[in-house]
């Protein structure tokens, strides 16, 4: 089998990549370890920047998230028990969209398979092989359980975080920064009305909690956590009483329980491997960096490296000029490294740290009373969220 471009995995940053490869008359065929049903279930976050927004309607995959995104025009920061409100359309002119990132997936999909695109689901075994030549290949064993092997021009790794694609890189040549968080999030779905229409990003004694939503019946709560906490030991009543705590104020906000129906933890760290280019090997998403979700970067950083990806190699089979291709990892760093810095200290602004004196707990919530008093601050906050504008490459 050959094709132009071999991408691995399914995720949002190889299925867009395809995508925009097809737009440009590129070939792909994506391999996925994963079935098609569990790769449209698994529920991550779900904000999209007006940059990432912008990508999928200019490409025509707007459709469903025009009619089910909610437009969120800003965001409130919740400490000592009161609501302040950041206003990210008075302070840059941009907004938020809510939409699932496996809605996004499930729209992907199915624009792909309608153009006719091959995405192989239920593949074991994928390697990636001789990227250091100009004749690289990927070989897995199809659902079947046929060896199959797919010759190609480059190879895009866009297999998250736990891929194949980052490991094949001689460690020597790769620059790895990490730093992990002494907690995690537990987040539920829960069928009950959202008590207000947007999200609400609380600091509170007990640790942080975040309100969010799915539609006007969904609500995505998340609570601040131990990192390997066990989730058996989290009944749907501790959940919403721990809720009730740490949302607890003079203003008697309360959220209205319903039905738990998905329920997970997720350990929270920050991570970069770089260079994201290796030969004709190309990482691409969480394969090369992980956000803590508090800045709602990871799907967006996604789409940043795919729309950069996408660009380069059309100038490449284009116009014959590789210079971009070159550029891929610095351009994208530079932006990666940004929202790296933003998700950092939003997690460092609205976490309980353990190890944090009580001195250092008071200089956290005066840095929270800046923020929300300072109209320089808090447009340095919405600036980062509604998201950076894309650097252009030459
Ligand atoms: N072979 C084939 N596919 C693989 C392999 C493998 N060895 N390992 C992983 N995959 C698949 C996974 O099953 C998954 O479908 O690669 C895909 C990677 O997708 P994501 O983890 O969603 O990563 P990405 O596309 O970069 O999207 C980043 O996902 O984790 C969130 O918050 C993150 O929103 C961000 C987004
Ligand atoms: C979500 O709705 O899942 C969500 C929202 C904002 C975040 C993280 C997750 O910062």
């Amino acid at each position: 089998m050959r094709t132009q471009v071999g991408i691995v995995g399914a995720g949002p940053a190889g299925l867009l990549l395809s995508h925009l490869l097809h737009l440009a008359g590129i070939e792909s065929v994506v391999l996925e370890a994963r079935d098609r049903a569990y790769v449209e279930g698994r529920i991550r976050a779900g904000v999209l920047e007006q940059g990432t927004v912008d990508v999928l309607n200019d490409t025509g995959l707007g459709e469903r998230m025009n009619k089910e995104g909610l437009l969120h025009h800003g965001t409130t920061l919740r400490f000592r028990g009161r609501n302040h409100h950041i206003d990210f359309v008075d302070l840059t002119g941009k907004a938020v969209t809510v939409y699932g990132q496996h809605e996004v997936v499930k729209d992907v999909i199915a624009q792909r398979l309608k153009d006719g695109g091959r995405i192989e689901f239920e593949a074991s075994d994928v390697a990636v092989h001789d990227f250091e030549s100009d004749k690289p290949y990927v070989t897995w064993r199809d659902k079947a359980g046929k060896d199959q092997r797919l010759d190609c021009d480059f190879i895009a790794g866009c297999d998250g975080f736990h891929g194949i694609c980052r490991p094949a890189i001689p460690a020597s040549i790769q620059q790895v920064y990490e730093r992990v968080y002494p907690f995690g999030w537990l987040g539920i779905l829960a069928k009950s009305k959202p008590v207000q229409e947007e999200l609400i990003y609380n600091n509170h004694a007990r640790g942080f909690a975040l309100f969010s939503m799915r539609s006007p019946e969904i609500t995505r709560l998340y609570l601040q956590c131990d990192p390997d906490e066990d989730i058996a030991n989290w009944p749907d009543d501790r959940i919403w009483e721990e809720l009730h705590m740490r949302l607890a104020g003079e203003d008697n906000l309360r959220l209205p329980e319903g039905p738990i129906f998905q329920k997970g933890v997720t350990p929270m760290r920050s991570f970069v491997a770089g260079p994201m280019r290796h030969g004709r090997l190309f990482l691409a998403g969480d394969a090369a960096h992980i956000v803590p979700p508090t800045g709602a970067k990871g799907m967006n950083l996604a789409v940043a490296d795919v729309r950069y990806l996408s660009r380069a190699l059309e100038s490449f089979y284009g116009k014959n000029n590789s210079d971009r291709l070159a550029g891929y990892s610095d351009i994208c760093m530079r932006r990666v490294w940004k929202a790296q810095r933003f998700s950092w200290w939003m997690t460092s602004l609205l976490h309980k740290f353990d190890e944090r004196s009580s001195f250092e707990n008071e200089v956290q919530l005066a840095e929270l009373d800046y923020v929300v008093s300072s109209r320089a601050a808090m447009t340095s906050l919405a600036e980062n969220y509604v998201g950076l504008p894309f650097e252009e490459q030459k």
